[in-house]
Order: structure tokens, then C-alpha cells, then sequence
């Protein structure tokens, strides 16, 4: 996504060049992950079946461990000078998950449409791991890194319900 925001200052020794581009780089990782709290809240409410009170508080996990993200995300963007936006108007346009299926009902589309929505943001965390450490910033590379295992682990309870 384009950068037009100029950087707010700060003594963190860290170069402005690295700082934009991690900046640029955390803030459009919020935006997936604000989606995903989003979809993950979506599941909660709307789930039904014979393993609802699993799911319905499984799916709850799932949207807490978004909601962390966002804030360690966002956090990490304004100390690097940034202003990250997690407006809703912004989510829709520059979230890259799939649009959630609306009329999932039973447990199994929403188990299939949350698991597709936490591997799309694991794999995109998992690039920015790899983005932030070729960027030079160590910190954020680290701190995707902790949120990728967060996923990895969150997408295996998801999928451990998909028994065939
Ligand atoms: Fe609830």
C-alpha cells in the first residue's frame, strides 16, 4: 500500500528509510488483522451445530488473539514515527483476507472460513517476518514472529475440529 503520511520524529536510532518501510509494513498487517478479529467474531456469534459452546468459545480465543495482534501491530508502528489507521473504511479497502461468507451457519463453514482467514494472515505475518529482518529491524521482526506462532497455534485448534 502507498505511504503518503510523513513520519513523526523520534530518537529511536533506527533510520528513517527502515522506519518508513516498517511502518508501511505494520500498518497493512493491522488492517488484515483487525479483519481477522472481525471474522472471528462473525463465527462467534453466528455459530451453531452440536459443537457450538466449542466453537462459539474457541472462535472467541481466535478474536482475542486478532484484538492482541492489532495492538502490538499498531503499537509497534507509532513508535517507529507512524500513525496507523484502523478505521473501518480502511479495513475494507486495504484488508487482504477474503471477505467473509455471511451465511456460514453450521460449524463446519465456519471452521473451514476461520481457518482460511487465520492461514491467509500467517502467511502474510510470516512474510513480514522475513520483510522486517532483510529491512533491518530485528524488533518487529520479532514481534511478527511471535504473532505467527500465535496463528500457526490458533489455526491448529481451528482445524482440529475438521474431522473427516
Ligand atoms: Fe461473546
Amino acid at each position: 500500500m502507498a505511504r503518503t503520511k510523513s513520519l513523526n520524529d523520534t530518537k529511536n536510532d533506527l533510520n528513517a528509510k527502515t522506519r518508513g518501510a516498517m511502518v508501511a509494513l505494520l500498518d497493512a498487517r493491522l488492517l488484515d488483522a483487525i479483519d481477522l478479529y472481525l471474522q472471528a467474531k462473525q463465527a462467534h456469534w453466528n455459530v451453531k451445530g452440536t459443537q457450538f459452546i466449542a466453537l462459539h468459545e474457541l472462535f472467541d480465543q481466535v478474536a482475542e488473539v486478532a484484538d492482541g495482534a492489532t495492538d502490538l501491530i499498531a503499537e509497534r508502528s507509532v513508535q517507529l514515527g507512524g500513525q496507523p489507521t484502523g478505521a473501518a473504511a480502511a479495513v475494507a479497502k486495504g484488508s487482504a483476507l477474503k471477505p467473509y461468507p455471511l451465511l456460514a451457519a453450521d460449524g463446519r463453514a465456519h471452521v473451514e472460513a476461520l481457518a482460511n482467514a487465520l492461514a491467509q494472515l500467517g502467511k502474510r505475518v510470516r512474510a513480514a517476518i522475513d520483510e522486517a529482518d532483510k529491512g533491518g529491524d530485528k524488533d518487529t521482526a520479532d514481534l511478527f514472529t511471535g504473532i505467527s506462532r500465535d496463528i500457526d497455534k490458533h489455526l491448529w485448534f481451528v482445524e482440529a475440529h475438521n474431522v473427516k
